[in-house]
């Protein structure tokens, strides 16, 4: 079920965070996400950050079992991987894409294609701006006449702020999509703001994952699975997520107040 694949280089990108880049080909749509697999530690989803002809990447952020295990790995170890899964963005130029913290990797694929949108960027503090020296990235978005507008918690860089705030300064009437990936209560904000404004949404949400193919239910959100209705989901779709912003499951697949899974998540 996994196809081989050999780490070509590791990119440090904040403390806590790496690309991984591969050799070889991969058929993805900005938006799905694959499993990467590594012998004795098992198999986790990751959304595909850096995309070329022969060549793809993803970006981790170091902070469990699995994901300290890939950490430590160096360039030339082969891993295994498989899909890629769920359907991915409808893209759609003149739109407004919203990113928290490591949300950013699953939106540079998204910014790779899109054109005359807005970029909004949100971190902590200006060393968890994820690819903000990125020089290919930044010609991508002159090229694409996109633009982008970087915040921070703390005032450390860019507007002193949430993305929301600016979001809410720059909707309008032309906005086609909010896209969103990050934080699930960032999500829900950006989804309320959607709503108050008619612009529809395209948010890539995030569960507990096992078997990435819809048959375990580890992932679900009220009645959809992320793996396979998802990740991305439609304002249609979110609207019926009750759950979204306020419940989600743990490993055991035990359903926790949003806060709790969070707490769990950063330790
Ligand atoms: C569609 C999708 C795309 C993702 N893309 C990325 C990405 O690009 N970069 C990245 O660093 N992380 C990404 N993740 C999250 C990544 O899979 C988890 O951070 C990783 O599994 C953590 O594993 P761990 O063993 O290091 O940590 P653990 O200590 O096991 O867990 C830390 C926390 O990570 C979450 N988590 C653990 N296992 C999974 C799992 N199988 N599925 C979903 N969440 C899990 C849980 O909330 C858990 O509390 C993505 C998750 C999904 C569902
Ligand atoms: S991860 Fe198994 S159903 Fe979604």
């Amino acid at each position: 079920m996994h196809k081989e694949y050999t780490v070509k280089e590791i990119i440090r990108e904040t403390s806590n965070t790496q690309t991984y880049l591969f050799t070889g080909k991969i058929d993805y749509k900005p938006g799905q996400f694959i499993m990467l697999w590594f012998p004795n530690i098992g198999e986790k989803p990751f959304a595909v950050s850096h995309l070329k002809d022969n060549e793809f990447g993803i970006t981790i952020e170091c902070k469990g079992k699995f994901t300290k295990g890939i950490c430590n790995i160096k360039k030339g170890t082969k891993v295994g991987i498989r899909g890629p899964y769920g359907n991915g963005f409808k893209i759609e130029n003149n739109s407004i894409i919203v990113v928290g913290g490591l949300g950013m990797a699953p939106a540079l694929p998204l910014i790779q294609k899109i054109k005359d949108s807005t970029i909004i960027q949100g971190a902590r503090s200006k060393e968890f701006l994820l690819y903000k020296e990125d020089k290919n990235l930044i010609d991508t978005i002159a090229k694409n006449k996109n633009k982008i507008i970087y915040c921070t918690d703390d005032g450390s860089f860019g507007i002193n702020g949430f993305t929301t705030n600016v979001l809410k300064d720059i909707i309008n009437n032309k906005t086609k999509i909010v896209y969103t990936c990050g934080p699930e209560i960032m999500i829900k904000n950006v989804f309320d703001i959607c709503e108050k404004n008619k612009v529809g949404c395209q948010a890539s949400l995030e569960r507990f994952m096992k078997c990435g193919i819809g048959v375990c239910g580890s992932c679900a959100v009220n009645d959809q699975l992320v793996c396979k209705d998802g990740p991305v989901f439609s304002s249609k779709q979110i609207r019926k997520l009750t759950e979204l912003g306020k419940f989600a499951r743990l490993k055991s697949g035990k359903k926790v107040p949003i806060k709790e899974y969070y707490g769990y998540r950063s330790k």
